[in-house]
């Protein structure tokens, strides 16, 4: 807190010592730059993961955007291990936004002892078998919910599949409107909840259905079953599909260290500022993925090439005009990671690739 000089004290008659001038206790002074600075750092690096070139550059498209997404793989391809991995390539956490977020861990009882800024981003990874409550919020005197722990982070929803649909059903709206009221008899609370949704998910219930060195035990009618489990209203708000392959132990022991965090995150902050010199905080956006269909006209005018490309696209894949837009979405994104203004066709044809549920190419 600014202007205000703080002094500790361990009894009244410190005070009083204290008042009557015949103790010196000196403020207590803290360099908030630096306490900020150095707790910025993670724990966990892009680093880490080897291989998997393409699921990492589509994090990092999603990173850039802003763009929801949903990881779809086998059993050990790593799923978690990049979802965990997400929040050291989005921007820095600015001073505010840090703030924001401690207050939240601090009213829901969850700061650890002795830490007093939550400087970088969160990443929460609630259980399948959460309550509503749990997740968006509740209680007699209403405590924040998993997407406001999220708040400013990632909301990693694990085996997509197995939620509660009234649960999948509740994080709707706070994705729409970026916070959660919660109203009891006695008192009614606001929550922000501003944060980026990752879902992951097996291809089939035995899970290997992507995976050649595994056989899929699954038949089409059970695979069929399981994909309806998907909530469909949930799914509208996710703009990236990526399918992640499996890939062997042994291949990845040869495979060199990946590229480091710091410097995707350097590429994401580019790209993230020339949507915010776009938009401009107006209505709120500082990112393609806040786009509405109105925006998507505006800021997304195809030349006739990749129009083309486009159309021809959704009509060989059959995909839905839902789809069309998020192809839009995307591939706005990447020509901003790009520094085009224009986008290109090679733009929309990476962003046609980040449809692999629509796909369904292992059906
Ligand atoms: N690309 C990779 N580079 C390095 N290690 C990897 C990679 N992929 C997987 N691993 C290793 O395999 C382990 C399992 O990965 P992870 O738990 O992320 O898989 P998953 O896709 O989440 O599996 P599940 O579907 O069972 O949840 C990781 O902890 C990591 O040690
Ligand atoms: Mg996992
Ligand atoms: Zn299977």
């Amino acid at each position: 807190m600014d202007g205000v000089k703080v002094a500790g004290v361990s009894s009244l008659k410190e005070v009083v010592a204290k008042i009557n001038g015949t103790k010196r206790i000196e403020p207590i002074v803290v360099d908030r730059e630096n306490l900020f600075k150095s707790q910025m750092k993670y724990n966990v690096d892009f680093t880490d993961v080897k291989g998997q070139e393409q699921v990492k550059r589509a994090l990092e498209v999603a990173a850039a955007g802003g763009h929801n997404v949903i990881m779809i793989g086998p059993p050990g391809s790593g799923k978690t291990m990049l979802a965990k991995r997400l929040p050291t390539i989005l921007p820095d956490l600015v001073f505010d936004e840090a703030l924001e977020t401690t207050k939240i861990h601090s009213v829901a009882g969850i700061l650890a002892e002795g830490k007093g800024l939550i400087a970088t981003r969160p990443f929460r990874s609630p259980h399948h078998t959460i309550s509503d409550a749990g997740l968006i919020g509740g209680g007699s005197v209403p405590k924040p919910g998993e997407v406001s722990l999220a708040h400013n982070g990632i909301l990693f929803l694990d085996e997509f599949t197995e939620f509660k649909k009234n649960v999948l059903e509740v994080t709707r709206q706070p994705l729409e409107d970026c916070m959660v009221t919660i109203s009891r008899a006695a008192i009614s609370l606001s929550y922000p909840a501003r944060f980026m949704l990752i879902a992951a998910m097996n291809p089939c219930p035995c899970g290997y259905a992507t995976d050649p060195n595994n056989e899929c035990t699954c038949t089409p009618q059970m695979i069929q079953k399981y994909m309806s489990r998907i909530s469909g209203p949930l799914m509208d708000r996710i703009d990236i599909q990526i399918e992640v392959p499996a890939v062997l132990f042994t291949e990845l022991a040869d495979k060199e260290k990946g590229e480091a965090s710091t410097i995707v995150r350097r590429r994401v902050q580019f790209a993230r500022k020339i949507q915010l010199d776009r938009y401009n905080l107006k209505d709120g956006m500082f990112a393609n993925s806040q786009m509405e269909s109105n925006d998507l006209r505006k800021y997304c005018k195809l030349e006739s090439k990749s129009a083309n490309l486009l159309k021809i696209a959704m009509e060989k894949l059959g995909l839905s005009a839902r789809a069309y837009d998020r192809i839009l979405k995307v591939s706005r994104t990447i020509a901003d990671m790009d520094d085009k203004e224009q986008i290109q066709p090679s733009h929309i044809s990476e962003a046609i690739q980040y449809r692999s549920l629509d796909r369904k190419l292992w059906l």
